[in-house]
């Protein structure tokens, strides 16, 4: 028999219990104008709730958390992108790059963008330097950016950036007044590249922030190994973010960010001064070389989104 005087739990925006809670604010996205944000917030809802209840959040650890993402918030500015690192140390940034970057298996794969990527690098010749002051052992760098069926491709934009000997990105330094360690080449006819610039090195991702609290409370090591970014773009491809990790490096199976893919590991060479470098060259000092090649994956037209 229907009461007529108290309605049932669930049939109004009031007195809802949790689940009805739950269900009501799934359905207040019922008139969204895109189809994919209703469905995107309708997850989103249904798995935040259900994490909350999970873990039976108390009010103080609900204050926590919103403290937390406001520091985040905070301390994030043109040169620092704590939400990104965020992101990476909690295995999202990777998880998208997996979702979305499908390719042939001859393909480079991709792994994480990383929070050290800024616009308007400088253009640096091929075979010029592009360490531009960044201290450490010279390394010579070369490869050739090709599609997976080895065609070269000429004209590609390779974007590399990387830390110094210290384990720094320029953007870390206060007051450096130009970019090091960082700039963008266009490769030959062979699809060929080829650069100086200084052997990476391990870093710690910067901890000073909230990211850091979170390492600290869960006893993980903030350290990444040893890499160089690379960012290829061409006509034609799928566009390449990536890095090139060093095969010797302590810290390959315990990354902060959770980027290592065993296909991007690379040997680089260590030579004595006096020996002929790769352009000719007789360094007076010693020196390190690598060799990788960039695969890329043709473009694949994506239908437009509703
Ligand atoms: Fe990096």
């Amino acid at each position: 028999m229907v009461n007529s005087i108290h309605p049932a739990r669930g049939t109004s925006a009031a007195d809802l219990a949790d689940a009805a809670l739950t269900q009501a604010v799934i359905d207040s996205f019922d008139g969204s104008r895109s189809a994919r944000f209703a469905e995107i917030m309708r997850s989103l809802v249904r798995h935040l709730h259900a994490f909350i209840s999970e873990v039976e959040l108390t009010e103080d650890e609900w204050f926590a958390g919103i403290d937390f993402l406001t520091r985040t918030g905070h301390i994030t500015n043109d040169q620092r992108q704590e939400w990104v690192l965020l992101s990476d140390v909690l295995g999202v940034s990777m998880l998208v790059i997996g979702l979305n970057n499908r390719k042939p298996p001859e393909a480079t794969e991709s792994t994480v963008f990383g929070p050290f990527f800024v616009e308007g690098s400088p253009h640096v010749e091929l075979g010029g330097d592009l360490a531009r002051g960044a201290v450490g052992r010279p390394c010579y760098m070369s490869g050739r950016v090709v599609g997976v069926d080895g065609t070269p491709v000429p004209g590609a934009r390779v974007e590399v950036w990387q830390s110094d000997d210290d384990g720094f990105y320029d953007v870390q330094y206060d007051g450096l007044d130009h970019m090091q360690g960082r700039g963008h080449l266009f490769t030959d006819d062979d699809g060929g590249w080829r650069f100086w610039s200084v052997l990476p090195v391990a870093y710690p991702i910067p901890t000073d922030g909230p990211v850091g609290d979170l390492l600290a409370a869960a006893g993980r090591g903030p350290m990444r190994p040893a890499h160089v970014h690379f960012m290829v773009t061409a006509d034609g491809y799928e566009r390449l973010i990536t890095h090139v990790f060093d095969g010797t490096d302590e810290h390959l199976h315990n990354d902060a960010v959770f980027g290592v893919r065993s296909s991007l590991i690379a040997t680089f060479d260590h030579h004595e001064a006096g020996t002929e470098a790769p352009d000719g060259s007789t360094p007076d000092s010693g020196f390190s070389t690598l060799e990788f090649d960039l695969v890329l994956a043709p473009k694949v037209d994506t239908p437009a989104q509703s």
